[in-house]
């Protein structure tokens, strides 16, 4: 394979989407992944279409299972002999969840999707990743976390397993645990030709069909906010900078937002202890 690879999860969808397209027309091969076979074939066929690129294809991956990460990863190494770009985008946020729901491996569903299914899925292609002349790793996070900033994650109840569950608190601490993965793996992975960055999602506009059990008042309120919204596109510049600009080639460990600025996580999440004791917990489940 002549072209760089790039691999984006939950790519069927929003920002995810958009960046599939503007990956390939930069020359990419994309994969686009995707847990639907249905809604990912739909949109393989649009990004086709959109980037005019043939190099565009489609893994089944459901990133809420470790077994399907394994499958996609045994897959992936037999197929490709090395991967350029990884981009953990996919993630599980319905607000009109109420309740816990556990994966059938028995772990909740948001802290398994958005949390440590990124993290198994680097760790099953980081061989992938090292054979790349310079392989980059990019984590999505979300501007909402500044509005939390004494949020820390549960080290004794990350699963609602005895307190109270909101999805909001379970999405959120997902994602300050992907931000504070992003700065333990760039440490680990400072001698090598891979860099890790995350970025900081802000605002963007949704589909709201995705979301059929949304209350009426949720709609409308989605509705005022989306006059904030930007578009999944413009957004998608951001995941499609830090994949193929050689300026940010050697950067690593930062946080970025949808300017392509440089931004700050919460205090907590650069406190090295703290780090080690989220690292600790995810290992647990490994
Ligand atoms: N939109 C915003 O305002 C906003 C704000 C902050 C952060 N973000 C972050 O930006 C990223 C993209 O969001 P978006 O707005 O593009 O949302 P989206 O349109 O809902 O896309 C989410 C994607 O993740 C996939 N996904 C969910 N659970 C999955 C699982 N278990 N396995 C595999 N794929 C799964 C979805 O697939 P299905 O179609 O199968 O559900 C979909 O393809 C996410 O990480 C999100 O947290 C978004």
């Amino acid at each position: 394979m002549d072209k760089k690879i790039c691999v984006i999860t939950g790519a069927n969808s929003g920002i995810g989407k958009a960046a599939a397209v503007q990956i390939a027309l930069e020359g990419y091969f994309v994969i686009m992944t995707a847990r639907s076979k249905e809604r990912g074939e739909k949109a393989l066929k649009e990004v086709r279409t959109l980037s005019k690129s043939d190099s565009v294809e489609l893994m089944i991956l459901d990133l809420s299972l470790k077994s399907s990460i394994k499958h996609f990863a045994e897959t992936y190494r037999k197929k490709y002999d090395r991967l350029d770009v990884l981009i953990h985008n996919a993630a599980a946020f319905d607000v009109s969840q109420k309740e816990v729901k556990t994966t059938e491996e028995g772990i909740e569903s948001i802290w398994a999707t958005n949390h440590l299914g990124p993290v198994y899925l680097t760790e099953l292609l980081m061989e992938s990743l090292k054979q790349s002349k310079q392989g980059r790793i990019i984590t999505v996070a979300s501007k909402g976390l500044v509005l939390h900033p004494n949020l820390k994650v549960d080290l004794k109840d990350p699963e609602f397993k005895n307190g109270k569950f909101s999805v909001s608190k379970a999405y959120y601490q997902s994602k300050l645990a992907q931000v504070m993965y992003t700065y333990w793996i760039a440490e680990e992975l400072k001698n090598t030709n891979i860099t890790i960055n995350c970025i900081r999602v802000t605002n963007v506009k949704i589909d709201l069909n995705r979301y059929p059990n949304l209350s009426a008042l949720a709609k409308f309120a989605y509705s005022i906010k989306s006059k904030k919204s930007i578009t999944p596109e413009a957004m998608a510049k951001t995941y499609t900078y830090l994949a193929v600009s050689e300026t940010v080639r050697d950067i690593t460990g930062k946080y970025f937002d949808e300017n392509n600025q440089l931004v700050q996580s919460s205090k907590y999440s650069y406190d090295k202890d703290e780090i080690k004791r989220v690292k600790q917990l995810t290992e647990t489940y490994f």
